[in-house]
């Protein structure tokens, strides 16, 4: 793995965005593998600025993201769809069309999943998937278990992340206890991946992913099966 330290979240920001940036403007019909989370945000914010300023078109991007709540409709804030379209899609010349989230609100749940597979195997292998990590190391919401899923499913959210993430809900309780996710293997086929963590509180998390054993407790460890990934932080990892 690459490790990259940065001396501030904005410099993080920047180098994530200028990767992204220089994989379209290499293929303008890149496939992009997306995350949310509060990581991420600057990143976006950069890149529409490239847009803004003329320097960059996404009009042939395609975009997969890695997860989304179960239970929540486009609409709702904390809908990971929602957080894309505000964050980034609404403000870029993409087609709607060609990005993808997977639904949280199917009724056949299993089906959703099978269904969004089968989309990663259409426009998929993702030329950079972009991550951002929970302090448990879990990537996308594949939670430490005992075993990890290949394939895109359903799973209940661990308290720590719950917690995490009732920040941006009104209450804990109105954090979803479901969500959908790429498995490991949707990750993993990415050419490219780009692991951005911000924040003391990721050190433990970035270690082990980086340093630790593969251990389907910390997620993310799976990367070091990885033959091309980047680590970007903006805390000193040690060795
Ligand atoms: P964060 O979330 O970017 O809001 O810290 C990352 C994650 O949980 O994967």
């Amino acid at each position: 793995m690459k490790i990259i330290k940065t001396k501030s979240y904005d410099e993080l920001s920047s180098l994530a965005a200028d990767i992204l940036f220089e994989q379209v403007k290499r293929n303008p019909c890149s496939v992009l593998g997306l995350a949310t989370g509060s990581t991420p945000i600057g990143s976006y914010d950069k890149l529409v600025q490239y847009y803004e300023a003329g320097m960059v078109s996404f009009n042939s991007v395609k975009t997969i993201n890695l997860d989304e709540y179960c239970g929540l409709c486009e609409s709702h804030e904390q809908s990971y769809r929602f957080f894309m379209n505000t964050h980034l899609f609404n403000r870029i010349d993409i087609k709607k069309e060609n990005t993808f989230v997977p639904n949280g609100l199917a009724k056949d749940i299993y089906a959703e999943c099978r269904h969004y597979d089968e989309i990663y195997e259409s426009i998929g292998p993702c030329d950079i998937q972009l991550l951002g990590i929970g302090v448990n190391g879990h990537i996308g919401f594949n939670e430490p278990d005992s075993s990890l899923v290949a394939s895109t499913h359903c799973v209940t959210l661990s308290e720590s992340t719950r917690a995490a993430n009732s920040r941006n809900f009104a209450s804990l309780d109105d954090v979803p206890s479901k969500a959908i996710t790429l498995g490991l293997a949707g990750i993993m086929k990415a050419k490219r991946v780009l692991l951005l963590a911000s924040g003391k509180a990721k050190l433990e998390a970035i270690k082990k992913t980086v340093y630790g054993d593969i251990d389907p407790h910390v997620p993310a460890s799976f990367l070091q099966l990885h033959s091309d990934v980047t680590v970007i932080c903006d805390f000193d990892i040690g060795e």
